[in-house]
């Protein structure tokens, strides 16, 4: 199938590290112009490299801080500037912290501030600002990356099953809202992708129960029908195809890619 994704201009946030530079490197493989932002810039240099060195396409890097407004705008700004355009945006943020329900009373206003900066004002400033560029353009793909939390919440996440939803909704609501501009709006909610945060998580976990790693992953497994973590590679295939000029009909919806963890209808 051809994504018809060639020469098309893409920006996919926080891909410095994890599921945004696999997706990133799955767009840049088929022939788009990408953009990738992220904080850190040994890191961001470093993927940089890499999928250049991988592809040969045609990558632009920016330093974004997703909780910043003006960094936000500056980063589309950049994205489309470098690229002509932009036909394609992938929200993508660091997750929360975890903390539970057990630290419901004493969790501040600042936490959840910093969330809804991140994982939810973020995603809402930057299709604000990739709007006008592909409405210029007749047309665009936007896809949130989210969270199994939006179907079902998740132990020790509360930031994410809070703010995740809120994503979900907006997805909803902007699939509907652009559909005649032939921008197309959907969300990816990966379940338990092997990453860095995914691994975190785990040793947080393991700590916190006196457990191994091994032993950590092994109780998530038992939960997992296909029986083993998603690699970011996967992940990133159901994002590249939702995020293309081939997906011309699904839009509003949310894609769970979690070897079948969720068991929700
Ligand atoms: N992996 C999973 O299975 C899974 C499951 C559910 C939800 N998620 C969510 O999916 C997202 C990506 O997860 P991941 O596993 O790929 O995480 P990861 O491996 O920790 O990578 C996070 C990436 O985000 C960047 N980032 C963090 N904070 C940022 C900020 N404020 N502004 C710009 N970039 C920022 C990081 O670079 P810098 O630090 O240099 O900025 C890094 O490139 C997270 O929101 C996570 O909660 C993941």
């Amino acid at each position: 199938m051809d994504l018809q994704l060639s020469g098309k201009s893409v920006l996919v946030t926080a891909s410095s590290k994890g599921l945004g530079r696999a997706t990133a490197l799955e767009y840049a493989r088929e022939g788009a112009r990408v953009t990738i932002a992220s904080r850190n810039a040994d890191h961001l240099e470093e993927a940089f490299e890499d999928i250049k060195r991988q592809t040969g396409a045609s990558v632009h890097r920016v330093q974004l801080d997703v909780a910043d407004a003006g960094s936000i705008a500056a980063a589309v700004r950049s994205a489309a500037e470098a690229h002509g355009g932009l036909h394609v945006l992938v929200t993508n943020a660091g997750g929360p912290p975890g903390g539970g329900f057990g630290d419901f009373i004493a969790s501040g206003d600042a936490a959840w501030e910093a969330a809804f900066q991140s994982n939810l004002m973020s995603v809402i400033r930057l299709i604000r600002e990739a709007l006008p560029y592909m409405r210029e353009g007749q047309g665009g793909r936007i896809v949130n990356i989210s969270s199994v939390s939006i179907k079902q919440p998740i132990a020790d996440l509360i930031l994410s099953n809070v703010f995740r939803a809120g994503v979900y909704a907006l997805t909803k609501s902007l699939a509907t809202e652009y559909a005649r501009d032939n921008i197309l709006v959907n969300t990816v909610a990966p379940g338990r992708i092997a990453t860095d945060r995914i691994r975190q998580l785990d040793e947080r976990i393991a700590s916190q129960k006196q457990l191994s790693l091994d032993a950590v992953e092994a109780q998530f497994l038992t939960a997992i029908p296909i029986g083993r973590y998603g690699t970011p590679e996967e992940f990133a295939r159901s994002v590249v195809y939702l995020g293309s000029f081939a997906n011309t009909y699904v839009t509003g919806q949310a894609l769970l890619v979690d070897g079948g963890m969720v068991k929700s209808l």
